[in-house]
């Protein structure tokens, strides 16, 4: 660690930032798609953009990518700007996975990595990133008659191919079982272990936590909360958080401040019809809520207890779900 490490252990000295954006907007006609960005991830990091549909994530990462001009701000890619003069030279070092990867269905998987390979002029052999991806088997099947995990592999062996120092991916497991996501975390964590710099987007907040050095949580075009996993969690202070729901016509007394105002509560709000409550201290918490929900004549529709997540970060500032299911 150098002496410009920042409290999160990343180095984010001159020469070290592979991304840099400053106010960046971007609007479509009234939609602020964008509505004021800072963003620097330094070499080797992995970024994540955790946010709800519509958030501005596609946005921002196209963006940074050079594939859509915002309406103001500054971006600054591995040191060079888009538009610059340099856009061939940036594109060599860039590994790009959209959103909706839209590959020839009638090419074969290896048709279709060597057609990435040729916009290169260095990188990995395209036996390689087959290889990396586990796609030997199904190397001579058309992309059309791919499944979506494999169909994502593909994307990923897409964005590889040319050894990027920066790699980008909007939402690479969206839609995914769990074990196709695990295959695709495994690579994007060898990516980062080979000393390579990632920008993902995701709408799940485990993803989020378990591959990204840092997050920034995006809501309607602007970051809310930034930090390290576990520090965005630790804000919350709580030990575990409380979700509770009464029976319809059963609450009408309850009062969010008497709520606050039990032994071991750190916090309250509503998601939706459901109470939130950060409980510092569980076995404190639970024996004064179910009195006051008994005093109150409060019945009981749910109860339930977890530990604290990204999810919670996103309900407490914003009192809304990160996810619709
Ligand atoms: N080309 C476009 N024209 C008009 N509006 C657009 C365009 N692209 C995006 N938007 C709008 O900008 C907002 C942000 O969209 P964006 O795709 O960046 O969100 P996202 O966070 O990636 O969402 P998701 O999780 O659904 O992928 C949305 O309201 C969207 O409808
Ligand atoms: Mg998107």
């Amino acid at each position: 660690m150098s002496a410009s490490a920042s409290p999160d252990g990343v180095d984010r000295a001159p020469g070290r930032i592979a991304v840099r954006c400053r106010g960046l907007v971007k609007h479509y006609g009234n939609v602020r798609a964008v509505d004021g960005i800072d963003l620097e991830i330094a070499r080797g990091e992995c970024l994540g953009l955790l946010g709800p549909n519509g958030a501005g994530k596609t946005t921002t990462v196209e963006i940074l990518e050079g594939l859509t001009p915002p309406t103001a701000g500054e971006v600054e890619v591995l040191g060079m700007r888009w538009g610059d003069g340099h856009d061939a030279a940036l594109r060599e070092r860039i590994g790009v996975a959209l959103q909706e990867t839209q590959l020839s269905e009638y090419l074969t998987v290896l048709e279709t990595v060597r057609l990435f390979r040729s916009f290169y002029q260095r990188g990995r052999t395209v036996a390689e990133v087959i290889g990396l991806m586990a796609l030997e088997e199904k190397q001579d099947a058309r992309v059309g008659n791919l499944s979506g995990g494999q169909k994502q592999r593909l994307a990923l062996a897409c964005a590889l191919v040319g050894a990027p120092d920066l790699l980008f991916l909007d939402e690479p497991t969206t839609g995914l079982d769990p074990q196709a996501r695990l295959s695709i975390w495994d690579v994007v964590e060898r990516f980062a272990q080979g000393g390579g710099t990632t920008i993902l987007t995701t709408h799940y907040m485990e993803e989020a936590a378990k591959l990204c050095d840092r997050v920034a949580i995006i809501d309607r075009g602007v970051i809310i909360a930034e930090g390290t996993p576990a520090a965005l969690v630790a804000s919350l202070g709580a030990d575990r958080i409380v979700e509770f729901e009464a029976d319809e016509g059963s609450e009408s007394t309850l009062e969010p401040q008497e709520l606050l105002a039990l032994p071991g509560v750190g916090g309250h709000h509503r998601k939706g019809s459901t109470h939130v409550l950060s409980a510092k201290h569980l076995p404190t918490v639970l024996p004064a809520l179910l009195a006051l929900l008994e005093r109150r004549g409060v019945r009981l529709a749910t109860m339930t207890t977890h530990e604290p997540t990204l999810e919670d970060v996103f309900v407490q500032r914003t009192g809304r779900a990160l996810r619709d299911d």
